[in-house]
């Protein structure tokens, strides 16, 4: 049994399924990546995760606690990183770190050698006497980690930890979960950076509009059907009866537009290119660009859903 069993979890907003039916597991040592582009419904499987959100359906055990049941026991075996921030603006980093220590469960005895091991973790051991309302946005955020960090969790969930901050603590963040990772930390990460998850994670369940619709270790997903390649034709524009008419040429596995690019999936991309080729321009269209690259989780989220991860 995984350290943390989420099994058929429903929330509805409304008529909004936000998270519909969704199952996974994570094992000890793990770090288990969530992605999907905004509005997937990750933050709201996160909430219920923390007891934060009352699910409609499904159960979530954690450590073999049924959250639902023991709430408050379930609770202590996680460490939050929110997506929000949630610090207290006047008050120093060390201050932070001794209240949410002290939340945490954390005896007052234990708290200072605690708060220094987090602000160590986080590398704002300089900046620990400083007022959060003069840290950067990326320093913020490596404070949110170290207070979910602070009372030594067995598993921690991270809510999309690098979004909007400079590229200098996105990778000091990064290099935080790599060394926790080390350390052992069971970890949950929810991104829609796909690089961020095929760089940090063992396992990675790719969810769409409240479903989990791929799961799997990074390197099966990209291997499934090891030997494919992936074709991406930019076209001046893109007729509806594209895809359909290279997807029936022999040899193309699949094919997808995205906008005015066209995805073949096939296992010999320049045997298939000529007919390719022939479809295309026999539909008066023409190419501007072409690619030939190896599957990305971006390229098999795209193929399954017929949109991109990223926004815009
Ligand atoms: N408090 C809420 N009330 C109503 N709808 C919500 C609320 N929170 C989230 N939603 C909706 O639920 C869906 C999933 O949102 P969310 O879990 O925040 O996605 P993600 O974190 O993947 O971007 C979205 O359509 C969002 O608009
Ligand atoms: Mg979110």
């Amino acid at each position: 049994m995984g350290l943390l069993e989420v099994k058929d979890v429903k929330k509805t907003y409304g008529k909004r399924k936000a998270v519909d039916g969704l199952s996974f597991s994570v094992q000890e040592g793990e770090v288990y990546g969530l992605l999907g582009p905004n509005g997937a419904g990750k933050s709201t499987m996160l909430a219920m995760i923390c007891g934060l959100l009352k699910m409609d359906q499904g159960s979530i055990c954690i450590g073999g606690v049924n959250i639902s049941k023991r709430p408050q026991e379930a609770k202590r075996k996680l460490g939050v990183v929110p997506q929000e921030p949630a610090l207290y603006p006047t008050l120093s980093a060390e201050e932070n770190l001794r209240f949410w220590g002290t939340m945490n469960g954390i005896s007052p005895g234990d708290i200072l050698p605690a708060v220094k091991k987090a602000l160590q973790v986080v590398g704002l051991e300089e900046r620990a006497r400083g007022r959060v309302d003069q840290f950067s946005g990326g320093m913020k955020r490596r404070l949110n980690i170290a207070a979910g960090l602070i009372h030594n969790p067995e598993v921690l969930v991270m809510d999309e930890p690098t979004v909007g901050i400079d590229p200098q603590s996105r990778k000091h963040i990064l290099e935080t979960v790599k060394m926790l990772k080390r350390q052992g930390m069971t970890i949950i990460y929810t991104s829609h950076y796909v690089e961020e998850i095929e760089y940090l994670c063992d396992r990675v369940g790719i969810m769409d509009s409240g479903k989990m619709i791929l799961e799997g270790t990074i390197a099966e997903l990209l291997s499934n059907g090891s030997e494919y390649q992936q074709l991406r034709i930019i076209l001046d524009r893109m007729p509806k009866e594209i895809p359909q008419a290279v997807e029936s040429i022999p040899g193309v596995e699949r094919a997808f537009s995205q906008e005015k690019t066209l995805n073949i999936v096939t296992l010999n991309a320049e045997r298939i290119l000529p007919s390719a080729f022939e479809a295309i321009v026999g539909l008066g269209v023409s190419v501007s660009e072409i690619k030939i690259t190896k599957p990305s989780l971006e390229s098999l989220f795209l193929e399954e859903t017929g949109k991109a991860l990223r926004d815009n």
